[in-house]
């Protein structure tokens, strides 16, 4: 029977003695969530490990980790934990729906735990936590179980697609399955964690995105990329649209004593219980600002492309304005009193937009500044609270010390 896999068997069979050699050697041993040199892993340290470094480095998880397991060492200590106070040991990592999944996450496992006495035992029990993928789930299985487990994340995918010279996108279903395939095939039944952490490490440190190490690789005899000079024509990804670009005004609102105006975004949109200042989305039509009839008088100027790379000059996409609803509240009031036009455009801070790049979108926000006495403080205040919105007034450095920002806001502060 002709075998499904690009491969011979005889190269299928040795792949994982070979990875296992080379990771005994040469792969890292020292990473604190490791639990392959224990014979009571805990689940928990991996799971949170993991969550962590989806789509973020190894580098930039350490500090945060850290700080997490000191902060809530046992999964019912952040399951516990005040949501502002998870936000604040997650801002700066990004991609905040992971934060919430993972407290979402915390709350669950603990259900699970307090109805069976233990963390899920099955692939099933963690794919049913929110955050917690396929590949997630079967790393959480192999290293912080012990059970066995396999992984299909990005490395892995990179490492299979050059090895057996699969070209197909791995952006489709169909070839994501091809390669669950031979992940499977290719995982030992014994110490698939092991297997799994040494895939992860010949991801990152040999079989790299752009300039693979392929001298110092235990697989490249039979790396079919490799015998085509071709590996870094792997893995075939469909290419990416350009991301579109968005431009928001963040408004300084700053009261005669020196505090800020700060609200808390809603759980489901963009920063998602993050704090923020407030935003004023301009939509740019045919290479201009435009804004709505609604949000007419608001905060962007009509030559505010003037001060904008030329490469955003020429986007000419366009955009629906969008607001929370405090955001709206607030930029009515502004209107109506007419504080707009008159102090926002002579604004005080330097007019250059920053850029922070999101997973779908460019973002280009403006800071500007405005000066409001004490009645205006509390007539504002009054229709924040009306209408059950969470908002707080502090200075600069007290937003900074004592709220989740997210990283753009502390671009603007900065
Ligand atoms: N990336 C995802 N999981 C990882 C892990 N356990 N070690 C190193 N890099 C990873």
């Amino acid at each position: 029977m002709p075998t499904q896999f690009s491969q011979s068997p005889t190269a299928l069979n040795s792949f994982a003695p070979r990875l296992l050699d080379w990771f005994a050697e040469n792969g890292r041993h020292d990473l604190p969530w490791q639990q392959h040199q224990t014979d009571t892993p805990n689940p928990y340290i991996v799971w949170l490990s993991e969550v962590m470094l989806q789509q973020t480095q190894v580098t930039t998880v350490l500090p945060y980790f850290a700080r997490f397991i000191e902060s809530f060492p046992t999964v019912q200590d952040l399951a516990a934990a005040e949501w502002d106070t998870v936000a604040e040991h997650w801002a700066g990592l990004g991609y905040y729906a992971r934060a919430r999944n993972l407290h979402k996450g915390a709350k669950q496992l603990v259900e699970v735990i307090d109805e069976t006495g233990d963390f899920p035992q099955t692939l099933a029990g963690w794919e049913a936590i929110s955050g917690v993928g396929p590949s997630t789930a079967g790393a959480i299985m192999a290293m912080g179980l012990h059970h066995y487990g396999v992984i299909c994340d990005g490395n892995v995918k990179r490492v299979l697609t050059r090895w057996a010279a699969i070209d197909g996108d791995i952006t489709k279903s169909a070839t994501t399955k091809d390669l669950w395939t031979l992940a499977e095939r290719l995982t030992p039944t014994e110490n698939s964690g092991l297997f799994a952490q040494a895939m992860m490490d010949m991801g990152a440190t040999l079989c790299t995105r752009s300039k693979p190490a392929c001298l110092l690789c235990p697989l490249k005899e039979d790396c079919l990329a490799h015998a085509q000079g071709r590996e870094t024509d792997y893995p075939v990804k469909a290419k990416k649209q350009p991301k579109p670009s968005k431009f928001s005004d963040a408004l300084l609102i700053e009261s005669a004593d020196g505090d800020i105006l700060w609200l808390q975004r809603p759980d489901n949109g963009i920063w998602g219980g993050l704090w923020s200042l407030p935003l004023q989305f301009v939509e740019k039509v045919d290479g201009k600002t435009n804004n709505k009839a609604t949000v007419k008088k608001t905060l962007a100027n009509d030559d505010k492309l003037s001060n904008m790379p030329n490469d955003v000059r020429s986007n000419e996409k366009v955009y629906e304005a969008e607001f929370t609803t405090a955001e709206q509240i607030i930029n009515e009031w502004l209107i109506k009193n007419e504080l707009v036009a008159k102090s926002v455009s002579n604004t005080l801070l330097d007019d250059a937009p920053i850029k922070h790049s999101l997973t779908h979108f460019h973002w280009y926000l403006t800071p500007r500044k405005l000066t409001i006495d004490a009645t205006q403080v509390t007539e504002l205040n009054q229709k924040l609270a009306a209408a059950e919105i969470d908002f707080k007034w502090l200075t600069e450095q007290e937003a900074q010390d004592s709220l989740g920002l997210p990283r753009a806001m502390v671009k603007i502060l900065e």
